[in-house]
């Protein structure tokens, strides 16, 4: 199969989740009451990457995961691509305590990993949310919050985002896409925030909604306060990493949402120290 090709920025993304799962293990490990830490990586790819500048092999998450010092004490890889999770099958074959699902991880995590995760079983579990696009459901998201065990990084899809639903009049925009948009984000709160209406209106008499000026920054600041720490009750949220391509062009945000003010504190330090490094 063809591996998929990887940027810097997914690379930074990469040794960002490596740092913080290897700092969450190692907090885990000492705590006496905890019976179990899971990794989950709801869309797993194969867990292993092409370096687009050279062409070597990177590994993927799923890969760096099993690669830390203190290791996770279970393991849930889903793709919806059946050639990458066979991949996956592949790589993990010797490993006992890692689980492969092909299909999709709203589905799969709803109905069969996080009910595993409530807070009486005293297990934790850090999972890692990265699409591609808009292929994340926002009850997905509250099914992992209300569990209070979970913790998360999410890849919020800026690309996917601007160029099929945020363009500049919101008229122009497929309906379709624009539920998507209001299906990631569980509300349709962001046209307010990010579109103000026109006295102008178009041959059908509809008005024109026009974007406003920084709405990258409007869209992440509303997403991090009103619906990962309101709606969905993540209690600590660090400001997310803005990941941009070789052309400065914004490709991506990465949050970390969590209950516990010490991943809230860790993830921070890794935040700053690539942000002191790249930025
Ligand atoms: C950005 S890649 C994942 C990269 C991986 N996290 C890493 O860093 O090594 C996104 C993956 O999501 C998969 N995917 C897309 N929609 C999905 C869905 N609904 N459920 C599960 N996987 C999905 C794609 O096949 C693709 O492999």
């Amino acid at each position: 199969m063809k591996l998929d090709e990887i940027g810097i920025w997914s690379e930074i993304k990469l040794n960002i989740v490596k740092e913080y799962a290897s700092a969450f293990t190692t907090i885990m490990k000492s705590k006496e009451w905890c019976k179990g830490y899971a990794y989950i990586d709801a869309f797993a790819g194969a867990g292993v990457h092409i370096r687009r500048k050279t062409g070597e092999f990177v590994p993927g998450s799923p890969w760096n995961a099993l690669e830390i010092d203190h290791p996770f004490t279970e393991y849930h890889y889903i793709d919806i691509d059946k050639e990458k999770t066979e991949v996956l099958e592949m790589l993990t074959r010797e490993k006992f305590n890692v689980k492969i699902y092909q299909g999709d991880c709203n589905e799969i995590l709803t109905e069969k990993i996080l009910p595993s995760l409530p807070y009486r079983s005293y297990k934790r579990a850090l999972c890692i949310l990265d699409p591609y696009g808009l292929h994340l459901h926002w009850k997905t998201i509250m099914e992992a919050a209300k569990l209070k065990t979970t913790e998360i990084f999410l890849n919020f899809p800026l690309m996917d985002m601007n160029r099929n639903v945020l363009h500049k009049d919101l008229l122009s925009a497929d309906p379709e896409q624009i539920e998507r948009m209001n299906q990631f984000c569980g509300s349709e709160d962001w046209q307010e925030i990010l579109y103000k209406k026109d006295n102008q209106m178009n041959l059908f008499g509809d008005i024109y909604r026009v974007k406003v000026v920084d709405s990258n920054a409007k869209l992440g600041d509303w997403f991090k306060k009103e619906r990962l720490q309101k709606a969905a009750g993540f209690k600590f949220v660090p400001e997310p990493m803005l990941m941009r391509n070789s052309k400065g062009g914004p490709l991506f945000f990465l949050f970390f949402a969590s209950h516990k003010e010490t991943g809230e504190k860790i993830v921070t330090e890794i935040f700053d120290k690539y942000r002191k490094k790249y930025l």
